[in-house]
C-alpha cells in the first residue's frame, strides 16, 4: 500500500499539471475538490466555502454529501478558520459544541484558509468518518494545495 505521503506527492503534482496557467478561481477550486476527494477513500466531503460577504461563507465548489449552504463567521470549524485565518484540525468533532454536523458520520476534519493577495477568499474543508485521521502530513500537503488556488 502506498504511504499517505506518496499519495499526496502524486496528488500535488496532478493538481499542478491540471491547473497550470489557469487563473479562474472556481475552475481551480472545482479541480482541487475533485482530485483531493478521489485521492483518499477516507474522505467523505472535500470542498470550499467562499467568502461572499463581510462575515459570510457560502458553499462550493465541493464533492461529497450534503453541505450546508451558508456558514457565518461565528459558526462552525469553518467559521473559526475564517475568523482566525489559521488551520483547524479537529480529531473528534462529536466533542465540539460549535461543530456544524452536515453529516452525522463525520468524525474528524481539517479546514485551511485560502489567502489570495493577502485577503481571505475561502476556506478549504475536508471531512472524514475516521476519528483522528488528520495529522501534520495532511496539513503540509493540503497547505501546498491551497497555495495553488
Ligand atoms: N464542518 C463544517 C461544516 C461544513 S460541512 O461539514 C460540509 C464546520 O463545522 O464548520
Amino acid at each position: 500500500m502506498r504511504s499517505k505521503e506518496a499519495k499526496y506527492i502524486e496528488l500535488v503534482n496532478n493538481i499542478k499539471a491540471l491547473t497550470d496557467g489557469e487563473d479562474d478561481l472556481i475552475s481551480k477550486m472545482s479541480t482541487v475538490s475533485c482530485e483531493v476527494f478521489h485521492a483518499f477513500d477516507e474522505f467523505n466531503w472535500v470542498g470550499f466555502y467562499r467568502k461572499t460577504g463581510e462575515r459570510t461563507l457560502k458553499v462550493g465548489p465541493y464533492q461529497g454529501g450534503h453541505g450546508c449552504l451558508v456558514i457565518d463567521f461565528d459558526r462552525g470549524v469553518c467559521g473559526k478558520c475564517a475568523r482566525e485565518e489559521s488551520v483547524q484540525v479537529e480529531n473528534d468533532v462529536a466533542k465540539l459544541p460549535y461543530h456544524i454536523a452536515c453529516s452525522s458520520e463525520t468524525r474528524s476534519e481539517i479546514v485551511l484558509p485560502v489567502i489570495r493577495n493577502g485577503e481571505l477568499v475561502a476556506v478549504f474543508d475536508i471531512d472524514s468518518p475516521v476519528p483522528g485521521l488528520f495529522d501534520g502530513t495532511d496539513e503540509k500537503y493540503l497547505k501546498e494545495i491551497t497555495d495553488l488556488i
